[in-house]
């Protein structure tokens, strides 16, 4: 006889939100509440008890249609599955099988995986099938993760403010902590753990040394405890110079043994308190915080001290790349590979160097970061980010999708085939140890992330995670029929909005390869014309070099050299303005504004069609959403359609300070239809946003 347990119909569980597109719907429910029925209750067997196996359960009884078989939960070793034909192989430890079976003689859904973790993702997996149209009658799903970390990383801060996060106050209320639970963290670990996410690093990497502290250590246990059984581990963020600041030490030179030990007894006691603890995320010599480097160690020194210190207890450390220091004349976006390339080989077993999407940082466009593919004998994780520093906010409609694609399916040439997925799968290299990271879009607003649009972000974060082969239009549907049901003309108009979206921000922020042209410190508005401030590598004028004749940043060899980084046969076609992609003609080339493009036009040309293009694109959006006004909640509606009416004011705003700034250098005239700035070049200068979130101060 196996041990069969049952959940009867009145089995509570937290509620969802629930709405027909004609209520209102403020976005709580994610890609998981909105466009769901109630569920019939319909019957779901399990042969194991555990909480992820009840939270399994209960999801899928609460949301399956009637008319669904039966389900049965079991573990792919289980006596009952005996006669199954499964392949506990591909299973690997995370993933799931869900099929149709006939198991003691009853017709289930069998949802299967090596651990309950992997049942729970099948779960998910089976209702997202159903969700997004797929045949009941035709049941047969199975995939298992292709990395082994996709993690958050919350860039929040103790006082409750998240570093360049626009979707309100962190969701951690570390006031109330450890006592007080907000259900909403089991909303939040239930919502990633829908999309595969496994991991989340509380605390901002620009880290306060009282994160690890006894306080702090219970009340990261609290969350610890609420995530467990959704299958989320917990990290924290590691100031280097903790030891000093709250250990009283004189130094944190990583090679001084009482340095060593400090961090093994915090390990310990972090682990005493959380048993399953990730591990730490560092950034260390960038910006302003403490490193290695500060002692003359390397960033290999540094990261595997700490490394050692969480080893016993099966920890990790993430290294960041992202370093440049304004001591060093060097390009910046050469840096990172100038100081991590030569330590290839030099990192412990658990530390994995957590490197940027690009080799500045998070520009609506930037070439894949030439570290993917030159530190084979490290393994890399690829840091994106969720929330849209440069990206209009949560404001702007920007779909990531696409961005993040374009990243992992680049080749990095370094071999045949490879590429940056191929990399941080650690398929490439053969490395156990593999992930993804993305810097959280999360807060406390009603939605989670300011905007239903900016859910998107978050969920194709996590699914290309799982599978970074998985496409980004499909995932963008993916997610439309689970946020808006499926009306097809819904689906259709949204779809297309999310497919354009990433391109016109870029066309009317920066287009060509231009990149870091944001105004000072926010990052929100344009500011091309910025030359004072004290870091060169902070001006845009660094990044874009116009001048009178020209401009660009060249990267070839008669410039910084920069692509001399990439493996040979993508820096050759770096090399060349002819073989460089339009997307990144200035981030690699230095040009004359008359040089001559393929088509015929001049760079200006060109430039200006497509900051004209960006426009019309947002105005497009507006009007595609403008006809699903009956189709959709008026709350939702609403919120969406007034934020696209700033985004289409705001990319106006972009396009003629750029413009009027361009030609204030380069003395050109706007090409024959197209429109003056509104305003002349000093009312742009002088717009100031001293409150604008998610900026530093
Ligand atoms: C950007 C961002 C900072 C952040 C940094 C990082 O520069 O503006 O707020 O701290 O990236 O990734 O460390």
């Amino acid at each position: 006889m196996m041990l069969i347990r049952r959940l009867g119909p009145l089995w509570t569980c937290a509620a969802l939100a629930l709405a027909s597109p004609a209520l209102a719907d403020d976005g709580y429910g994610l890609w998981l509440g909105s466009a769901r029925e109630q569920g019939a209750s319909v019957p779901v067997d399990w042969t194991s008890d555990s909480p992820t196996l009840r939270i399994a359960a209960e999801e899928l009884r609460r949301s399956l249609p009637a008319g669904s078989r039966p389900v049965l939960l079991a573990r792919a070793d289980d006596a009952a599955l005996a006669g199954q034909r499964i392949d506990r192989q591909a299973l690997g430890t995370e993933g799931y099988r869900v099929q149709h079976a006939t198991i003691g003689g009853r017709a289930v859904t069998l949802v299967t995986g090596a651990t309950d973790l992997g049942i729970l993702y099948g779960a998910f997996a089976l209702l997202r099938h159903l969700d997004s149209g797929g045949d009941p009658a035709n049941i047969a799903l199975a995939s298992a993760p292709q990395t082994r970390l996709r993690i958050l990383n919350h860039w929040d801060n103790l006082d409750g403010v998240v570093e360049r996060g626009y979707s309100g106050q962190s969701l951690w209320d570390w006031w109330t902590l450890p006592d007080f639970k907000d259900p909403r963290y089991a909303d939040y670990a239930r919502a990633n753990a829908s999309i595969g996410i496994n991991g989340t690093v509380l605390n901002n990497v620009n880290a306060k040394a009282e994160s690890l502290t006894a306080p702090y250590i219970a009340k990261a246990a609290a969350l610890a405890d609420v995530f467990r059984a959704y299958g989320i581990k917990v990290y924290l963020s590691a100031r280097f110079s903790a030891p000093i600041e709250i250990g009283g030490l004189k130094t944190a030179d990583p090679r001084d043994p009482a340095v060593a030990a400090w961090w093994k007894a915090k390990a310990d006691e972090i682990y005493r308190a959380i048993p399953d603890f990730g591990g730490f995320l560092v950034k260390a010599n960038s910006e302003g915080q403490p490193g290695p480097r500060d002692y003359g160690a390397s960033h290999a020194d540094g990261a595997n001290m700490l490394a050692s210190a969480v080893k016993p207890h099966g920890g990790i450390v993430m290294w960041r790349a992202f370093v440049y220091a304004d001591t060093d004349p060097e390009d910046r976006a050469k840096q990172a590979y100038t100081e991590f390339e030569p330590l290839d080989g030099q990192f412990a077993d658990n530390v994995l160097v957590q490197v940027k999407n690009g080799a500045i940082d998070f520009q609506p466009r930037e070439p894949f970061h030439p570290l993917f593919g030159a530190m084979p004998k490290t393994p890399l994780i690829a840091e994106f980010q969720i929330t849209k520093e440069y990206l209009g906010f949560a404001t702007h409609l920007a779909y990531l999708g696409p961005m993040f694609e374009e990243v992992l399916d680049a080749p990095t040439g370094a071999r045949r085939g490879e590429t940056v997925a191929s990399v941080i799968t650690g398929k490439a290299d053969g490395h156990t140890l593999s992930g993804m990271a993305g810097v959280a879009n999360i807060g406390r607003d009603r939605d989670w992330s300011g905007s239903t649009f900016n859910q998107a972000n978050w969920y194709v974060f996590g699914r290309l995670a799982w599978d970074p082969g998985l496409s980004s239009q499909a995932l963008a549907r993916e997610w439309a029929v689970q946020t808006f049901g499926s009306d097809p003309m819904v689906i259709g108009t949204v779809v297309a909005m999310m497919m354009r979206s990433r391109e016109a921000v870029v066309d009317y922020t920066g287009p060509l390869g231009l990149a870091h042209l944001f105004a000072t410190g926010h990052h929100y508005g344009p500011g091309p014309w910025v030359s004072d401030l004290a870091r060169p590598e902070w001006n845009p004028v660094y990044y874009h070099r116009a001048d009178r004749n020209g401009i660009g940043f060249d990267r070839t060899r008669t410039g910084s050299n920069a692509v001399a980084q990439y493996a040979p046969p993508i820096a050759r076609r770096y090399a060349d303005p002819r073989t460089t992609p339009l997307e990144d003609l200035l981030w690699f080339h230095h040009l004359p504004w008359d040089y001559r493009l393929a088509d015929g036009r001049t760079l200006w040309e060109e430039m200006v069609r497509r900051y004209d293009r960006g426009v019309a694109e947002v105005a497009a959006m507006r009007a595609q959403w403008a006809t699903l006004k009956s189709r959709i909640d008026a709350e939702r509606w609403t919120k969406t359609d007034t934020f696209l009416a700033i985004q289409q004011r705001e990319a106006r705003w972009w396009r003629d300070a750029s413009l009027a700034y361009w030609m204030s250098v380069n003395g050109l005239e706007l090409p024959a239809g197209s429109k003056a700035p509104e305003h002349g070049l000093e009312h742009y200068k002088q717009l100031r946003f001293p409150y604008a979130p998610g900026n530093p101060h």
